[in-house]
């Protein structure tokens, strides 16, 4: 019985291995050569400006304590997030973010349009036992960010690291960055992050 092209491919594994990497790379291809060239996903939104140094301090100080685990970053486009959450997310949002943190485990909600939603003082409440103003809430309590302070030593060298990655810090951001922190608390970093999360775009209602 001769065999059909199908059967060839299919007993000859080195063919099959050849094929199915061209198939899987054109899949590829496909997904994300439109990403690399397309302009919405590499320019900010307007206004998009680099953390501040405390905002982030901050911000890493939200990754050591792995909020990014419970928490995502990222709005979907469905009515039943932007009901909930505001404005869902666009790259532009996050082109100075390295690492990104969309995060996709939402055992708390998404804290993508956080900023603006409490006061500091809310947060301040809530980081230090979040039991205290939401009574049901599962959420760790983080009282050490009110006594570690930091000291800004490594701030503008990250500001320079995230500048060789494509953020515009200016020499005087770098210049002044450990200033803008030292001696302060690890939660008034935190606070600041959690402020302005978001705060560029809000829904229309
Ligand atoms: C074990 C999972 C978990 C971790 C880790 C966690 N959270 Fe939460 N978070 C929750 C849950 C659940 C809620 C909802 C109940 C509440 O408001 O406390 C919440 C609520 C919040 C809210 C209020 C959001 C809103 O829209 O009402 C903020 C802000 C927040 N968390 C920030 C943080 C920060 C910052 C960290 C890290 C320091 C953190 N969370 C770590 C589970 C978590």
């Amino acid at each position: 019985m001769a065999l059909s092209k199908h059967d060839k491919i299919e007993r000859n594994v080195s063919l099959m291995i050849v094929l199915t990497i061209v198939a899987i790379s054109f899949g590829t291809l496909v997904e994300l050569v439109p990403l690399i060239f397309g302009k919405q996903v590499k320019e900010p939104v307007e206004g998009l400006k680099p953390l501040p140094a405390l905002a982030l301090e901050g911000r890493d100080i939200y990754i050591r304590e792995g909020c990014n685990n419970c928490h995502s970053q990222m709005i979907r486009p469905l009515r039943a997030e932007t009901e909930r959450y505001g404005h869902y997310s666009v790259a532009g949002e996050f082109v100075y973010d390295h690492p990104f943190l969309w995060g996709s485990k939402r055992t708390g909600p998404d804290l993508a349009r956080v900023g603006g939603r409490y006061s500091d003082d809310w947060h301040r409440a809530h980081l230090f036992n979040p039991r205290d103003v939401v009574p049901e809430s599962n959420m760790p309590a983080y009282p050490w960010l009110f006594e570690n302070t930091l000291d800004g030593e490594k701030t503008g060298d990250k500001m320079t690291s995230l500048r060789a990655v494509g953020v515009p810090y200016t020499d005087d951001d770098i210049a002044g960055a450990a200033d803008a922190v030292a001696g302060k608390a690890e939660v008034d970093a935190l606070v600041a992050y959690l402020q302005q999360l978001g705060t560029l775009l809000q829904m229309r209602r």
